[in-house]
């Protein structure tokens, strides 16, 4: 029976106090006898008829209490409604008299003639209307999340969320894939952020960590002889938030066995496809473009560049190396480059103090300054066009593509320094110039990524993902000799600016792997410690496996068409991690730290004591 029930239409579902939904009803559904139940979301009072906006989940319907349909006391009843108290009416669906229709409404076109209605509970004014958008502070309405939820932006996210991931199930299933969950209380994943710890009450001293994500069991999973896995998962990442990041997320994490990396990708650019067409009714054109990591950063100033819109950085160091403008031919002498952008004509040309707002920007990310050329025109010029001979001028503008009028902006610093500043310059532009077109989406797979990176703080290299990712065969000769030169079979997916996901065809050799952790300085009695299980495991008849995970909350969070992962999670974190409802993170009884063996640091304890 209740494998019946869901089998049903969503909003077809009868209940006790409920026969239809109230923002399903039709003309077709004149002269129906409804039950109905709902929300307040206004009452007015014309001319001794009562009207009520009864609201629901699907929707609104205007409810007509007219004193001759009912008896006085449920008209008095009616009388007492304020928003948000939850009622039960019957009535009689009803045509509106013509010229009455309300288009602004589905059901703008029937009410409903009460015959009985109910106060099932009332409610206290809430600190913010349901009814319509009003922009509220968003700590009130964290505050207030059950009362938020109820508005109309995120019962539309939430149901999309639900959509994608039904989408997701159906698709993977068909595709042979188990849904496999994994343990939340485990030992500490290296996906680079700091961990979330949980004491052990039975084990003093000892803790486990939140997952921040299920790599080592998915890994584990292969070994197992699973082939495909998939699991929505949670996972735990203390790290300073931002918009998109959460503390704790959702990922679509995906492992299979015996793949490379076009089967990675092709299963999920299907499985894209199928969920934009389900759950948005968008048709995308896989297969998606690959662009290597350095073409991305060379191009694009980024490892997640905004394809919505070309704007490329162009290298203009061998046009300028020689140069008598001694800021770019120093910096090309001394290795580096001289990158710029071609910003066009601008909206109507360019004012110096727009420009010099563009400098600013560009120091306050880490240039030492912006130089800029506005091409073939006289006034305002360039303050280093002086500097530049006329062919030097002419090689710039060809290399990028200049025509008159033109706004040339140039960085010379580390091609690192210059790619990051430009890139951050190209986003700018792009939003300054409204250069994004709203409503499309760019996807765009990044390959052959360094499998590793230098980190100066440390002194040593670092995973650019994690240390379970493949290095490329070609490259395998060099890992001990030029680490930073080996590629890695790694892939990010990229959409409209986003790291939406990334994964790896994965080692699954002992030997390999511990050659590999020795590279990251990891040796052999410290990678027994943290990862001996899985180097034992993959000694047992480990398949050769690949996999990705997506970032859900950023997925839906774009077909949304919003820019806070808060907007598509029910009960989301501020930027403090803290959740402004339950107020967690809170302190706890003494006697549950003590049950732990634990001990506040006394500087702790007087700050919260003052
Ligand atoms: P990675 O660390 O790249 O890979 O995470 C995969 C995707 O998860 C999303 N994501 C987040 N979303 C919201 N808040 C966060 N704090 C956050 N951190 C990450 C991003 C990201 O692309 N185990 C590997 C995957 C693999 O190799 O299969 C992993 O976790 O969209
Ligand atoms: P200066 O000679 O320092 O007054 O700089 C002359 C112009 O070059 C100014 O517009 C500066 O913003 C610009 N400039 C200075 N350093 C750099 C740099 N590293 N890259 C690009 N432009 C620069």
């Amino acid at each position: 029976m209740v494998g019946a029930r869901f089998e049903e239409a969503p909003g077809s579902m009868g209940v006790a106090m409920k026969t239809h939904d109230c923002g399903t009803l039709r003309p077709k559904d004149a002269g129906t006898a409804v039950k109905l139940a709902g929300w307040v979301q206004r009452r007015r009072d014309h001319g001794g008829l009562i009207f009520v906006d009864l609201r629901d989940r699907s929707g609104v319907v205007q409810v007509v209490v007219n004193p001759e349909r009912v008896g006085p006391e449920v008209f008095a009843r009616a009388e007492r409604l304020r928003s948000e108290y939850v009622i039960m009416v019957e009535g009689e669906v009803v045509r509106r008299m013509p010229g009455m229709e309300n288009p602004a409404l589905a059901t703008g076109e029937i009410e409903v003639v009460a015959t009985a209605l109910e106060i099932l509970n009332e409610a206290a004014t809430p600190p913010f209307p349901i009814d319509r958008p009003v922009d509220v502070e968003e700590n009130l309405r964290l505050r207030y999340r059950y009362l938020d939820l109820r508005r109309p932006d995120l019962q539309r996210n939430l149901a999309l969320r639900h959509r994608v991931t039904q989408a997701i199930r159906s698709y993977l299933d068909k595709q042979g894939f188990y849904e496999i969950e994994t343990p939340m209380l485990t030992r500490s994943t290296p996906e680079g952020a700091r961990d979330y710890l949980v004491p052990s009450r039975v084990n003093p001293g000892t803790f486990y960590a939140l997952p921040q994500s299920p790599q080592l069991f998915k890994q584990l999973l292969m070994v197992s002889g699973f082939e495909r896995y998939f699991q929505i998962a949670r996972c735990f990442r203390d790290e300073d938030l931002r918009a998109d990041r959460q503390p704790e997320f959702t990922q679509l994490d995906v492992e299979m066995s015996f793949v490379d990396e076009n089967d990675v990708l092709s299963l999920i650019e299907g499985l894209i496809a199928h969920v934009f067409r389900e759950a948005l009714g968008v048709e995308l054109a896989p297969p998606f473009r690959r662009i290597t990591y350095q073409e991305a950063v060379d191009r694009y100033g980024s490892d997640k560049p905004d394809l919505r819109y070309d704007l490329p950085l162009v290298d203009v160091s061998s046009q300028v190396a020689g140069s008598g403008f001694r800021v770019f031919s120093d910096a090309v002498a001394k290795g580096g480059v001289v990158k710029g952008i071609n910003a066009g004509p601008g909206k109507g040309g360019w004012s110096r103090r727009e420009i010099d707002q563009l400098g600013e920007f560009a120091q306050q990310h880490g240039a030492k300054g912006l130089a800029w050329i506005l091409y073939g025109q006289a006034e305002p010029r360039s303050p280093i066009a002086k500097f530049l001979s006329e062919e030097e001028l002419k090689a710039v503008g060809e290399a990028m593509g200049a025509s008159t009028g033109d706004l040339l902006l140039f960085v010379a610093d580390t091609r690192a320094v210059a790619n990051d500043v430009l890139g951050r310059l190209r986003r700018l532009l792009a939003e300054k110039l409204g250069l994004i077109p709203s409503g499309t989406y760019e996807f765009c797979w990044i390959v052959d990524w360094p499998l590793l990176e230098w980190d100066d703080e440390s002194g040593r290299y670092h995973a650019m993902h994690h240390p379970f990712t493949s290095p490329n065969p070609e490259d395998l000769e060099l890992l001990e000799t030029a680490p930073e030169k080996v590629r890695a079979r790694a892939y990010d997916l990229v959409l409209n600016g986003y790291e939406l996901g990334g994964g790896s065809i994965r080692i699954h050799q002992r030997e390999l792997q511990t050659r590999l952790f020795r590279v990251l300085g990891i040796d052999e009695e410290a990678a027994q410690n943290k990862f001996g299980f899985l180097l034992e495991a993959f000694t047992y008849g480990a398949p050769p496996h690949g996999g990705i995970a997506l970032g859900l909350d950023r997925l839906v969070m774009l077909m949304a068409g919003g820019e806070s992962l808060r907007d598509v999670i029910a009960f989301p974190k501020t930027q403090r991690a803290m959740c402004l409802l339950t107020q967690a993170p809170a302190e706890v009884d003494p006697a549950q730290i003590r049950e732990l063996r634990l001990r506040l640091d006394p500087e702790v304890a007087a700050f919260k004591q003052s």
